[in-house]
């Protein structure tokens, strides 16, 4: 049986569902980052789970030097129409390393982790980024505030989306946020599942501390303004490479 984050994503009722993680809200949260981060325009940037693109897309408009890579080879296909010199897609498992490849900042942006049942698999995943970053680089990860989301979980929700009717359920087992998707379309009936490790900070932390990367500032929002575990609702950090042997 397939991974459930290798189908689900790979559907187009993800990106239906999904459909506000938009252009907009990409291009905010990417300015954002260019001007805290001051990246100059000679640096080679890895999207690290780009979905169709928008943030690797975007960051190729402003100059820059990207790939983006993703699982999902249907996500891939499509983002492949925006490739010029500067800017390429491939297919990836962000688990495993990548080779004769060299990025100064690697981007993991909108939840792209945390997927895994074993949590090992976390650590494998942050080893490889370690792998291809140079020294001095920065990793960029942007997570739910999972703190957050368990305290207000919201159980049951229904949403309209392009005249589909998404039943949707959450519930939290074993560290894990699970969130049930029922909805029919063209008189065929769907079901999918997410399931998304409720990592905190501390367990990042415990995670980076396992490779060269320190963790320098945490923010809780796409504006970057100071964390808070009660109140923000993304946990954003920036962790620089710093080879420790
Ligand atoms: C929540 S989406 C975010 C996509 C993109 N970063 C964005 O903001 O639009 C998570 C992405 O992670 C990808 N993904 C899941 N497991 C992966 C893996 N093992 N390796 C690489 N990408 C993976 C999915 O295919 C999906 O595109």
């Amino acid at each position: 049986m397939k991974d459930w984050f290798s189908s689900w994503f790979d559907t187009k009722y993800y990106h239906i569902l999904y459909k506000n993680r938009d252009f907009s809200e990409a291009e905010i949260f990417i300015s954002n980052l260019i001007d805290k981060l001051d990246i100059s325009k000679h640096k080679h940037i890895l999207d690290l789970a780009c979905g169709k693109g928008r943030h690797s897309i975007f960051l190729n408009q402003l100059g820059y030097t990207v790939d983006g890579c993703d699982l999902s080879k249907q996500s891939i296909a499509y983002a492949k129409q925006f490739e010029n010199d500067k800017l390429h897609f491939f297919v990836h498992d962000m688990r495993e390393p990548i080779s004769n490849k060299s990025y100064d900042y690697v981007f993991n942006l909108f939840t792209s982790l945390g997927y895994f049942d074993e949590k090992e698999d976390n650590i494998k995943m942050l080893k490889s980024v370690d792998s291809y970053t140079a020294n001095d680089g920065v990793l960029v990860i942007d997570f739910m505030n999972a703190n957050k989301v368990i305290k207000n979980l919201v159980k049951t929700e229904s949403k309209i989306v392009d005249g589909i009717t998404f039943n949707i359920t959450r519930k939290v087992i074993d560290g894990f946020i699970i969130k049930n998707i029922k909805f029919d379309d063209d008189g065929e009936s769907f079901e999918f599942e997410e399931r998304v490790q409720a990592i905190l900070l501390k367990d990042f932390d415990n995670y980076i501390a396992q490779t060269n990367f320190s963790i320098v500032k945490v923010f809780g929002n796409y504006n970057l303004d100071t964390f808070d575990a009660e109140n923000s609702d993304r946990l954003i950090i920036f962790a620089k490479k710093n080879n420790k042997n």
